[in-house]
């Protein structure tokens, strides 16, 4: 069973790594919000970084938020730099979970996993770059394994809705579940919205980058995934959808790599049957196809050089039509925001034989929940943790690198999610 338990020389539940981020101010504040919710009602937590200056700020404007007198006194300051092993040592030493909100990834995550294995730590993060969680998986899983440590990838939006809302779906159908494919239709209120650029940078090496991730997939040698039912049917690449009333394009997030390592993992550990999964992302209308295409083929090229690199990292506002920014959206941007998943999934009523014809059932769920990057994800991290402290013994038995979908399968992750506002329905 996976150690959650905090003593004198390991005192905190929590440490949230990257605090003083865009993302890691409001996980700062979610965890305030939700302190209660900790093992007995009491969560013991601090945050870290690397400038105790900004740290301290950011529990102040945290307090003020949430109309409390004062954080500091309840919460502790750790400095650590990814630059320097010691000082995460230190950190992971302290820490019951790390909460990692540094990024890219892709640059600053491997040292924390390494940190994290080496000192006992269960490490949390809200990556959405494929080529760094299936790394982790590669490198780390069996030394996790060893040491009894969880590390959870892709806890925010990317991938917590879509994978568990892929086991939602399964849990909900009568029967085999063979194919779903998500929709996702995002919406802003009157004044727009944006991305911060820390996820604009982690986009732009991950696509300069995107061969070596099929290099890295051969590494694990894995016998293709067994196809129940009929084979799902790719889309192409631009569509009307009819499911939601737009044009759609393939969703070009961790999503699909996140919802299948989740599927291999129940089909090897659990011989579940294995869900086949499409995922596209919403549009909009002729406008919309116009402006993505001109940003896509601009991107495209760009991103080869490294001098296209550097443009579209100092100019996110020009190169991606506002949809990213350096200022990050503000609060009230915020509030008006929200998405929705659509799951249209088909498979074999229990009277069916899988293996004979076509699927003979539908079944449509959705999961909805507020904006994206800066609400839900907070709100899918801390619950991820809230779950791993709570509910140790519905984790898997043994240490190791984790989807979300594969670590929480059997624990009220999605009832917790409900409760806060990120929710999971039939209809
Ligand atoms: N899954 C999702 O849906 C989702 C949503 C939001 C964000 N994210 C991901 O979260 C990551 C952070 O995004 P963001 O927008 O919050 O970026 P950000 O504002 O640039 O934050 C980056 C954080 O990393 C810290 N940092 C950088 N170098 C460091 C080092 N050497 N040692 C210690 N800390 C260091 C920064 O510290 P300082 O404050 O000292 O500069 C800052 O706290 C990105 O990878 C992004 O893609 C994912």
């Amino acid at each position: 069973m996976a150690r959650i338990e905090t003593s004198s020389s390991r005192p905190y539940h929590l440490v949230i790594f990257g605090a003083s981020g865009f993302t890691g101010q409001f996980v700062v504040e979610e965890v305030a919000r939700t302190a209660s919710e900790g093992p007995k009602g009491n969560l013991k937590w601090a945050v870290a970084g690397r400038s105790k200056q900004k740290l301290e700020k950011v529990l102040e404007q945290a307090a003020g938020v949430l109309s409390k007198p004062e954080l500091r006194t309840e919460v502790d300051v750790i400095v650590a730099d990814v630059g320097e092993p010691d000082s995460l040592a230190a950190m992971c030493k302290q820490a019951v979970i790390v909460l990692n909100c540094v990024g890219p990834y892709r640059f600053y995550g491997e040292p924390v996993v390494k940190a994290c294995v080496e000192n006992g730590a269960h490490h949390i993060d809200i990556s959405g770059e494929p080529q760094f969680l299936e790394g982790m998986q590669l490198n780390y899983n069996s030394q996790a394994a060893d040491k009894g440590v969880y590390i959870i990838g892709s806890c925010g939006f990317d991938s917590i809705p879509a994978d568990m809302g892929v086991l939602y779906t399964r849990d909900q159908f009568k029967g085999t579940l063979s194919a779903v494919e998500s929709f996702l239709t995002v919406n802003s209120g009157p004044e727009g919205g944006c991305i911060h650029d820390g996820t604009w940078q982690s986009a732009v090496h991950g696509f300069a980058d995107s061969q070596k991730l099929q290099s890295l997939r051969r590494k694990f040698n894995h016998k293709p995934l067994p196809t129940v039912g009929s084979r799902l049917r790719r889309r192409g690449s631009l569509f009307f959808s009819s499911e939601i009333q737009q044009y759609t394009v393939p969703f070009m997030g961790s999503d699909p790599s996140v919802v299948k390592r989740t599927q291999r993992f129940l089909v090897e550990e659990h011989q579940a049957s294995p869900v086949q999964y499409g995922a596209y992302a919403g549009i909009g209308g002729v406008g919309s196809i116009i402006k993505l295409m001109f940003a896509g083929m601009m991107f495209w090229f760009l991103v080869k050089f490294s001098f296209g690199r550097n443009l579209l990292i100092k100019h996110p506002e020009f190169f991606s039509f506002g949809v990213f920014s350096k200022a990050g959206p503000t609060r009230k941007q915020m509030e008006a925001s929200s998405f929705q998943f659509a799951f249209y999934g088909e498979g074999y009523t229990e009277e069916q034989d899988p293996s004979q014809g076509k699927p003979n059932a539908k079944i449509r769920t959705l999961v909805q929940g507020p904006e994206c990057g800066y609400v839900a994800t907070p709100i899918a991290m801390v619950q991820a943790a809230l779950t791993i402290l709570n509910e140790p013994t519905a984790l898997p038995k043994k240490g190791g690198v984790y989807t979300p979908g594969a670590a929480f399968a059997k624990t009220t992750l999605i009832d917790r999610l409900n409760k806060h506002g990120i929710q999971f329905s039939v209809i």
